[in-house]
């Protein structure tokens, strides 16, 4: 705790956009409104802070945006931030304005740079979860999450009429380049026969054996959901083994790709980072500085960031059993 008082706070959305990161800002603008705190955007993350392009915000500010995907204060990777000069001049830009907290919304590699900016500058920073790979220990949700992977089920369920039309075998890429959750969830929830996630090894011999067992007794349509990273090479490193171990398999492919990082945010989406921006800013105005807003069983959590850019979300090894019973 610290008993430093906040008067000017600077939100920022950091790394891949996620539904609901508007959500979220607009919780952070008009709670600190209602605290008569002053309120900043920080446009294009830490891009935003370095090139002084912060703006007032105002209640009229985040009007009519809590249902909408993307982010109204845009997003950034931005290289610079890894350097100390690049934090100094962001530092020297947020302290010329009076800018005395800032809330980032973002993944864990957003933290890693709010974690060392806290550290060397005396601008105490909240981390609320915001990415659609649910990859964040701390946290029971993600913002994005959710409608991300309502998105894959509902394009999963498409392919599935035309895979069952047709006796085909899909294999469908979702998002995903270090983490399993979006195929894991979207696969269980889709009754999916295999899901292929860069988590755990894929036995690629257990898969075909599944499928030559599941043609000897006709069952032709599968689903195979694979995460985009991790060692198999997505749907076409898969797609291209099951052409030279089962030719005669009549294979397709679908790579979903960005559209499950846009849309409108769903309802969990909204309400988590409606309550995740709520807590950020009353965060800031008790003294609970540097942790990541998360929410476990229901309830607000604090994850010091120093922690939170460490752990990793785990996945256990029942949902991986549950998915290969359920799809028998
Ligand atoms: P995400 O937040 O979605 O995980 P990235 O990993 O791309 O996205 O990180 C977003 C931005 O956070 C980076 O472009 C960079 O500006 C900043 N960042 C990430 N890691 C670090 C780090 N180790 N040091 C300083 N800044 C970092
Ligand atoms: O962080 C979310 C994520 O969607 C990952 O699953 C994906 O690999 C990555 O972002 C792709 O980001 P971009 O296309 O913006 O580089």
């Amino acid at each position: 705790m610290s008993d430093k008082k906040v008067t000017r706070i600077g939100v920022l959305t950091s790394g891949g956009d996620a539904p609901g990161m508007n959500a979220a800002i607009r919780a952070v603008v008009r709670t600190g409104l209602y605290n008569n705190l002053e309120m900043f955007g920080v446009m294009r993350g830490y891009s935003g802070m370095i090139e002084n392009d912060i703006q007032p915000m105002e209640s009229r500010s985040v009007a009519n945006i809590i249902q909408r995907g993307g982010t109204v204060l845009k997003t950034a990777r931005c290289k610079d931030f890894f350097e100390p000069e690049g934090r100094q001049k962001a530092y020297d830009n947020l302290k010329s304005r009076g800018i005395n907290g800032l809330v980032v919304i973002g993944g864990d590699g957003s933290f890693k740079g709010a974690l060392k900016f806290s550290k060397e500058f005396d601008i105490p920073c909240i981390g609320l979860p915001g990415t659609i790979d649910k990859d964040i220990a701390g946290s029971d949700f993600t913002i994005g999450f959710d409608t991300a992977v309502n998105t894959a089920i509902e394009a999963i369920d498409k392919i599935r009429d035309t895979a069952d039309a047709h006796d085909r075998l899909f294999i469908i890429e979702v998002m995903g380049r270090d983490a399993g959750y979006i195929a894991l969830h979207s696969g269980l929830a889709t009754g999916a026969e295999h899901i292929i996630i860069p988590e755990r090894k894929t036995d690629i011999e257990d898969v075909i054996s599944s499928l030559q067992e599941k043609e000897r007794r006709k069952k032709l349509v599968n689903m195979i959901v694979v995460a985009e990273g991790g060692e198999t090479g997505g749907a076409e490193g898969i797609k291209n083994i099951i052409k030279q171990r089962l030719p005669a398999t009549d294979t397709r492919i679908c790579i979903l790709g960005h559209i499950q990082r846009g849309g409108s945010p769903s309802c969990i989406d909204r309400l988590n980072a409606s309550r995740m921006g709520y807590h950020a800013v009353e965060s800031l105005l008790v003294g609970r500085h540097n942790v990541m807003v998360g929410i476990v069983n229901n309830r607000m959590h604090y994850t010091p960031l120093e922690k939170a850019v460490k752990a990793k979300q785990r996945i256990s090894d029942e949902w991986i059993k549950m998915v290969r019973i359920l799809a028998s």
